[in-house]
């Protein structure tokens, strides 16, 4: 084997503070299936999103060098809002020559989809009052309005699991955010911004109503992934299945069980 075949045949890390991350992994094994995956759940730290910014950048530091360190990564996939907005700019600066995908909130894609001009974006308080979303949701007020929906404790409630909390949270920031429906005035399209919230899709679909439109952005952060993958010559060659590592820092058990729940692994 050549030494750059070599390269390509080192994993993707996937890091994510706690389950939510796996949406976007099953994005990234149904896209990318010749790839080897390390994904990791900061679970005992998690979660971000109440916890201020300093904390996640030294967070996603410590694991950015153990997935450097202990498992070679040859590419990174921060696979959390929070940790992109708050670090994706000091991963970069701090790991050159690390091919590197984040994740944002799809504003965009919603803008494109929305008939109704208004959009509904759930995320984490850490992600809603970002520089980065402020400066997204900045470059597109023109062309739509936003309703930008902080929703404490429902990432938590995802990553333990907890459906009657998962449901009753869901209510209350739905309700909170408006009317949703496809008339002028209402909520059409509604963006999930954290990456645990595509867990809780159906209970969403649910109460907002079957024609709401509902944005998650595994598929193309999986794209862009392969993507940048193709054009550092660094896709596994071989048409051999890749192998999923799921490592966290809280229980394993937990992670093994959403991940088996989520994507029958
Ligand atoms: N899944 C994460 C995100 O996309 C963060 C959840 C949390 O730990 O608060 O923002």
């Amino acid at each position: 084997m050549s030494e750059s075949q070599a390269g390509a045949a080192r994993p993707v890390g996937v890091f994510d503070s706690g389950v939510g991350g796996l949406s976007i992994l099953k994005a990234l094994r149904a896209q990318l299936p010749a790839e080897s995956f390390v994904y990791l759940a900061d679970a005992g730290f998690a979660p971000y999103g109440e916890r201020g910014d300093a904390f996640v950048i030294e967070r996603t530091r410590a694991v950015v060098r153990k997935l450097r360190d202990e498992h070679a990564i040859k590419a990174l996939v921060i696979a959390c809002n929070t940790a992109t907005a708050a670090a994706v700019h000091l991963v970069r600066t701090e790991h050159p020559d690390l091919p590197l995908v984040g994740v944002e909130p799809a504003l965009k894609p919603a803008v494109a989809l929305s008939r109704t001009g208004r959009i509904g974006v759930m995320a984490t308080r850490g992600t809603v009052e970002s520089t980065k979303l402020r400066a997204l949701h900045d470059s597109l007020k023109d062309q739509a309005e936003f309703v930008l929906q902080p929703c404490d404790g429902l990432a938590d409630a995802i990553q333990n699991h907890d459906l009657a909390r998962v449901r009753a949270l869901c209510e209350q920031y739905t309700r909170a955010m408006g009317a949703f429906g496809n008339e002028a005035g209402k909520i059409d399209t509604l963006v999930l911004g954290c990456t645990h919230y595509a867990f809780a899709w159906d209970t969403l679909q649910a109460l907002v109503g079957a024609d709401i439109g509902l944005i998650e952005t595994g598929e193309p952060v999986g794209r862009q992934t392969r993507r940048l993958l193709g054009a550092a010559g660094q896709l596994r060659p071989g048409d051999m299945p890749g192998h999923t590592t799921l490592l966290t820092t809280g229980s394993q058990e937990a992670l093994e069980a959403a991940a088996q729940r989520w994507l029958g692994l």
